[in-house]
C-alpha cells in the first residue's frame, strides 16, 4: 500500500535526526538503477529541510550479467565504486552518505567509513521504510545484546527439528544494526533491529537443521521441508534434503567458490515490529526481505563474507537464513529460547 511523500519525509526527518544531522553537514544521496524514486525525493527534501547541503551521486549498476538473482544482495563484494576512486572521494569528504544503492560487503565501504563519513543504507520500499522508522528503544535493545555477545566465548544453537551447532566467539566484534547512524564511522541499515556477529574462524561444528517455514535470502522463499546443512570446521560440508536442498545446492555451486560455503554472521531479531509473514506477501522483487532478518526471535543464520567484520573473506555469494523456534545460549545462558527473546531477563 502506498504512502505518501509528507509521511516519508516524516519518517526521513525522524531517521536523520536520530543521526544528528546538523545543518551545514554534507549529506551525499547515493542511487542507481534500482534506486525507489520516492525514497530518493523524500530523503533529498528532509535532509535540505534540516540544512544539509545535499549531493546526488548516481552510479552504474555492475555484476548483473553475473547475477542469478535481480536482488541487490544478489552478488556481493564488487559495487559500481570498484576501482572508481572520484565516486570514493566524494562519499569520503561527506558527513553522511544515504545509500540508496546497496554498497554492502565492499571494501570501499570501509575506505568510506575509516574517513569517519556515517553511511545509512535504505532500500527496501516506502512502506516498509515508513513502517519500520527505528526508535531510541531499539537502540537499546540491541546494545544490550551486543554487550552478552561481547562478554561471551561460546554460542550453541540448538532446535526441535535437530539444530545443534556450537561455535567460538571473540575474534569478530558484535555488530549492532538499529537503523540509524549517531557516531562517526557507523554504518547501519534502516529497517533493523538485530545483533549479530562472527564465529572465530574454524569453530563452527555441528549441523543447522531448517525446518519447514524458515526462510532463504535472497531466494526469498519460505522453506516447504526440511533442509540438513552439516557444518564442519566453519564450512557447509553436506546440504541435505528434497528440492529445497537441491535448490540452495544449485545457487551456491554457481559460484564456483569454495569460500561461499563458510559460516558467516550469527545473531538473532529483535525488531517487534518487523513480522516472519511478510515476505509472503510482497513480489520478490520489490523487497530485499529486512523484516525476515529482524523479526523477534529468529535466529539468523548466514553463509558467505566476513569483510563486514573486518576480516578477509571476500565471496560474491552470501545466503541469509532467518530460523524460527531455535534456542541460542552464550556461554550456556539462553538469549532465545525456542524462538522467543530471553536475553532481557539477562542482567547486561
Ligand atoms: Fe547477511
Amino acid at each position: 500500500m502506498p504512502v505518501s511523500d509528507a509521511d516519508m519525509i516524516a519518517a526521513w526527518n525522524e531517521v536523520l535526526t536520530l543521526s544528528r544531522l546538523e545543518r551545514g553537514q554534507v549529506v551525499t544521496v547515493l542511487t542507481s538503477a534500482n534506486t525507489h524514486p520516492q525514497t530518493l525525493s523524500t530523503a533529498v527534501i528532509a535532509a535540505s529541510g534540516m540544512g544539509a547541503i545535499v549531493n546526488r551521486l548516481d552510479v552504474q549498476p555492475v555484476n548483473g550479467e553475473k547475477s542469478l538473482s535481480r536482488d541487490s544482495l544478489g552478488y556481493v563484494g564488487t559495487t559500481p565504486l570498484t576501482g572508481n576512486p572520484a565516486a570514493v572521494a566524494a562519499l569520503k569528504e561527506s558527513d553522511l552518505v544515504l545509500d540508496l544503492m546497496t554498497l554492502l560487503f565492499s571494501p570501499e565501504q570501509h575506505e568510506i567509513l575509516k574517513a569517519g563519513t556515517k553511511i545509512l543504507l535504505a532500500v527496501e520500499p516506502p512502506e516498509v521504510l515508513a513502517r519500520l522508522v527505528p526508535t531510541m528503544e531499539d537502540r537499546a535493545r540491541v546494545s544490550d545484546a551486543a554487550k552478552l555477545i561481547e562478554a561471551a566465548r561460546e554460542m550453541h544453537i540448538v532446535s526441535k527439528a535437530g539444530t545443534d551447532m556450537r561455535c567460538r566467539l571473540g575474534q569478530y566484534p558484535a555488530i549492532k544494526e538499529y537503523g540509524f547512524v549517531d557516531e562517526p564511522g557507523r554504518w547501519d541499515h534502516w529497517p533493523s533491529g538485530f545483533i549479530l556477529t562472527w564465529p572465530d574462524e574454524g569453530s563452527s561444528q555441528g549441523r543447522i537443521v531448517l525446518d519447514r517455514g524458515d526462510i532463504l535470502l535472497p531466494m526469498k522463499t519460505y522453506l516447504a521441508e526440511p533442509v540438513t546443512l552439516t557444518i564442519t570446521d566453519g564450512f557447509v560440508s553436506r546440504i541435505d534434503g528434497g528440492l529445497d536442498a537441491d535448490l540452495l545446492r544449485d545457487y551456491m555451486t554457481s559460484f564456483n567458490d569454495p569460500e561461499a560455503y563458510a559460516v558467516s554472521h550469527l545473531g538473532w531479531g529483535l525488531q517487534k515490529r518487523a513480522r516472519w509473514s511478510t515476505l509472503g506477501l510482497y513480489d520478490r522483487e520489490a523487497t530485499i526481505g529486512m523484516d525476515a532478518r529482524a523479526f523477534e526471535g529468529n535466529f539468523l543464520f548466514s553463509l558467505g563474507p566476513n569483510t563486514e567484520a573486518g576480516g578477509t573473506r571476500q565471496t560474491a555469494c552470501h545466503i541469509d537464513i532467518p530460523m524460527r523456534r531455535c534456542t541460542v545460549a552464550l556461554d550456556g545462558s539462553d538469549v532465545v529460547r525456542e524462538g522467543t527473546v530471553v536475553q532481557d531477563l539477562q542482567s547486561v
